[in-house]
């Protein structure tokens, strides 16, 4: 879905380059000019330096001029020092403005994704974003920085050796105009060849890092299904891959500078051949051709570097239109805007109402709940059951609006949620989720993760309702005990506290339970349960019930099956009239 074409069109490419001179060139024009002052020293200094051959040549070798000797070894010293001092200048302002565009477009892509619905990362695959984050925006500043960077040194230095060389012999240059180009034209094609293929390498780079970010995160089912030698093979293959096309790369490239000398060779046997017998007929002094040859050689690599200057340019076109994708990235779930957290805080008693809801995910077709009409009252536990996919995770998603809905709508005290700013609808609900996710940091951070504002007492206040400070206290760092890319160095249930103590910790009103399926032992899970009773009194709950406990305290069953909602009522109704319920209590609940 983010793959765009290689190659943009004319009308694009233009539009990319004005938005990027606008939103990320523009801002630095001081810098960009003081830059450019640089390039302009260095370009002159260049043909200059050219142009020096020839009195040196002929005022101290061939007429043995001493005053001449003493001024031009100065002369060449300075000019040195300008341009050394020039171009350094000149590249460290370059490369700050490059390293700017790199952090603002990295940022303004950071915003972008981190307010995208959840439905894009859906159907995202996150190796690609990761690639669009390093490659792309790399390549897009370096087709920046070399844009900016070649039209002006580069033109202005083939412009001052060309008029060097037009001030010493117009005849000479003509023919070399003729001449050189054959020389360079090979070495554009090659470039065009190794950009290809370095597009090609840049795209399995993507993939082998995707590849080995799952390997690595999936290692145990690796090992416990026996797979290392299929990933082997797998991952071998990309590797080799990528092993083909550098190699090939770089063969290509080697042919280049041979090929490059050969022709080059050519070119300049010839203009020694015609500006040889013009010195021995006498037409020009020694001087003069071997600075017109000085010139020539000199202007051969910003010429070739221009040559392959819009080959450079469309790789950095295709990136920058594909980091605009994403930055253009369209939310579908709409926001007020406001952050005013506290409306809905400060209303007293917060009923809640499905209306008549249709729902489906934008990626499918299919209708994923339908007609569901439910009433959460205020303190009172809702709990739904039902078979593997029949929408219950689906329809807890809807509340705090990670989804919005076909049909229908969803009230707080007859209020549509869409009315609430989206921060004060999600500061609402406090979600506990079958998929625990913690964060590789210390313990401390997870649990505040959400409450910033919290202090440590509270912190240790919740864990303690939670039922886990009893195990952080046993270890060596307590709080600040690190534990891993998502908690790997916690059990499945400790893991499980950590997220309940962070629903303490955010006290919010409305609690959203996704209860864990997969069977955790029934110590920690009767310690996960106790825990849970403790974070439910007093707040309205929905909760997605797997345990009978659970569902036989509620105050309301809900039960679902495929996307409808097909009895509704307390236990003692269920068991006796509805027939899913009954099979579901016998074969799951139990
Ligand atoms: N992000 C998604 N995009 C598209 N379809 C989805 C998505 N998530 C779930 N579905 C589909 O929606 C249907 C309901 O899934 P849901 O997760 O709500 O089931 P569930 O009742 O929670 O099941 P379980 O008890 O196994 O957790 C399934 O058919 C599933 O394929
Ligand atoms: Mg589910």
């Amino acid at each position: 879905m983010l793959k765009t074409k290689n190659k943009p069109s004319k009308e694009t490419t233009k539009y990319l380059l004005k938005r990027l001179v606008r939103n990320y060139v523009k801002k630095h024009f001081s810098k960009l000019f003081l830059a450019f002052l640089c390039m302009v020293i260095v370009a002159s200094a260049t043909a200059i330096n050219a142009w020096m051959m020839q009195p040196v040549l002929d005022d101290i070798f061939l007429n043995k001029n001493l005053e001449m000797l003493m001024i031009l070894p100065v002369a060449i010293l300075l000019i040195a020092i300008f341009k050394g001092m020039a171009a350094y200048f000149q590249s460290i302002l370059m490369n700050f403005i490059g390293f700017r565009i790199v952090a603002d477009v990295q940022s303004e892509m950071l915003n972008s994704l981190l307010k995208s619905d959840l439905s894009f990362f859906d159907s995202t695959n996150s190796g690609t974003l990761v690639s669009r984050f390093l490659a792309d925006v790399g390549s897009l500043t370096r087709g920046v920085h070399t844009v900016l960077t070649n039209i002006v040194k580069d033109i202005l230095t083939v412009i001052f050796l060309v008029s060097v060389m037009f001030y010493h012999d117009w005849k000479l240059a003509i023919f070399a105009f003729v001449v050189f180009p054959i020389s360079i034209f090979p070495i554009v094609r090659i470039g065009k060849r190794i950009r290809k293929i370095s597009t090609q390498t840049q795209e399995s780079f993507g993939d082998l890092s995707s590849k080995l970010s799952q390997l690595f995160m999936g290692i145990k089912t690796v090992k416990s299904f026996n797979m290392e030698n299929y990933e082997k093979k797998n991952i071998g293959n990309t590797i080799e891959g990528i092993f083909f096309l550098t190699y090939k790369a770089n063969k290509i490239s080697s042919i280049a500078r041979p090929l490059m000398e050969t022709l080059g060779g050519f070119a300049v046997a010839g203009i020694i051949w015609v500006g040889g017998s013009q010195v021995i007929a006498g037409e020009t002094t020694p001087g003069t051709f071997f600075s017109f040859i000085t010139a020539l050689i000199m202007a051969y690599q910003p010429v070739k570097s221009l040559a392959g200057l819009n080959a450079t340019l469309q790789n950095a076109m295709a990136a920058a239109q594909r980091v605009f994708f994403i930055i253009d990235n369209k939310t579908n779930i709409s926001d007020i805007g406001n952050d005013d957290i506290g409306i809905l805080h400060s209303q007293k008693i917060k009923n809640i109402y499905l209306k008549d809801i249709n729902f489906k995910y934008p990626s499918s077709k299919r209708l994923i709940l339908k007609n569901i009409s439910i009433m959460f009252e205020h303190a009172k536990k809702t709990a739904i059951v039902g078979p593997s996919g029949a929408g219950k995770t689906s329809l807890l998603n809807l509340l705090p609006r990670f989804y919005d809905l076909q049909r229908g709508e969803i009230l707080i005290n007859d209020t549509n949620i869409k009315t609430f700013s989206l921060k004060d609808l999600r500061n609402f609900f406090s979600l506990v989720s079958q998929d625990v996710v913690l964060f590789d940091n210390t313990i401390k951070y997870n649990i505040q993760y959400g409450s910033p504002n919290k202090k440590l007492g509270e912190i240790i206040s919740a864990s303690k309702k939670a039922g886990c400070h009893g195990f952080i206290s046993k270890l060596p760092n307590g709080y600040e005990t690190e534990i891993g890319e998502n908690g790997v160095m916690l059990s499945g249930g400790q893991r499980q506290r950590l997220s309940i103590a962070r629903a303490f910790l955010k006290n919010a009103p409305f609690l959203l339970l996704d209860e864990a399926t997969s069977s955790l032992d029934t110590e920690s899970e009767s310690k996960i349960q106790i825990a849970l009773d403790k974070l439910m009194i007093g707040k309205t709950v929905l909760i997605i019930a797997h345990r009978l406990s659970t569902v036989k305290n509620s105050d309301q069953i809900i039960v679902m099956n495929n996307g409808l909602v097909v009895d509704k009522g307390s236990h003692s109704k269920l068991i006796k009239t509805s027939i899913l319920y009954k099979t579901l209590y016998k074969n799951q609940l139990r």
